[in-house]
């Protein structure tokens, strides 16, 4: 496998070659997902919840995401590495580029952030300073707090009508890719037909063109609440590298997500 960028991706949408993404926090997991050619590892701020336990990802800071990007990009020979930038890290554009200075220094080459309308502004001035940004819409799990629970985002059609409009203005103001999170499936299709480029599912049916899991999720090591959305890879292999391989093979041809992971 050749390195991934984000042309790479683009070009893998293009020709409707569905892609894998995992969320990596350390470099030995980070390495074994890339030896099967995961296309892209996220240091997602779910951190916060299956490493050290907490409620929700609030209380993440720049400097955790930091600590384990360095870990996964050690890991990480070919698959592009993305960070999540953290509550409130970018609450305005001034503090978004200090704080994705930081994360792109310790090993990079894409940050996250969460978020519409508010923060086309942000994304602009971090790509044109740069700085590759990814979008992340629909259930954002950031704001659980003002949805009032971790629930699915985009199910009354002017909600639904807003979300592709969101994912459109950003693609406009720079951003290279997408994540959109616990939405209809129906949706996600909308949405990855609506903008040119590469949007990866999580709980948004097979239709995107990646998809992305918790790596805990993967290796049904989670506690706790398990998401409809997600499999137990793990369980039918029995194997942690079979689990990788099979994931993405599924993914590949479109049997994962099936319809028990799929909101409609
Ligand atoms: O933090 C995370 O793991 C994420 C993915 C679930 C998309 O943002
Ligand atoms: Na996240």
């Amino acid at each position: 496998m050749a390195k991934i960028t984000t042309a790479s991706l683009l070009k893998m949408k293009q020709q409707g070659n569905k892609f894998s993404a995992l969320t990596a926090y350390d470099a030995s997991f980070a390495s074994a997902f890339d030896a099967q050619g995961i296309e892209v590892l996220l240091i997602g701020d779910s951190l916060g919840m299956v490493l050290q336990g907490q409620d929700d990802t609030l209380p993440v800071t720049v400097a955790d995401i930091a600590y384990h990007t360095r870990s996964v990009r050690k890991g990480a020979k070919n698959a592009l590495v993305m960070a999540d930038m953290p509550f409130m890290s970018y609450a305005t554009t001034e503090l978004a580029m200090t704080n994705a200075a930081e994360l792109m220094r310790a090993g990079a080459s894409m940050v996250k952030l969460e978020g519409g309308q508010w923060l086309l502004e942000t994304v602009s001035a971090l790509t044109q300073r740069g700085i590759p940004v990814c979008g992340h819409l629909g259930l954002t799990p950031q704001s659980v707090h003002l949805f009032g629970g971790f629930k699915i985002q985009g199910r009354q059609a002017e909600q639904a009508q807003a979300m592709i409009k969101d994912a459109q203005a950003l693609e406009q103001a720079g951003a290279q890719l997408l994540v959109i999170e616990c939405v209809p499936a129906s949706l996600a299709k909308a949405i990855t037909e609506a903008v040119s480029i590469p949007v990866i599912g999580i709980g948004a049916g097979k239709d995107t063109d990646g998809q992305i899991l918790v790596m805990h999720d993967l290796l049904g090591i989670s506690t706790g609440y398990i998401p409809k959305f997600s499999k137990n890879f793990l369980a039918e292999t029995g194997d942690i590298h079979l689990a990788i391989q099979r994931y993405k093979a599924q993914v590949a041809a479109q049997e994962f997500p099936a319809d028990e992971h799929t909101f409609n």
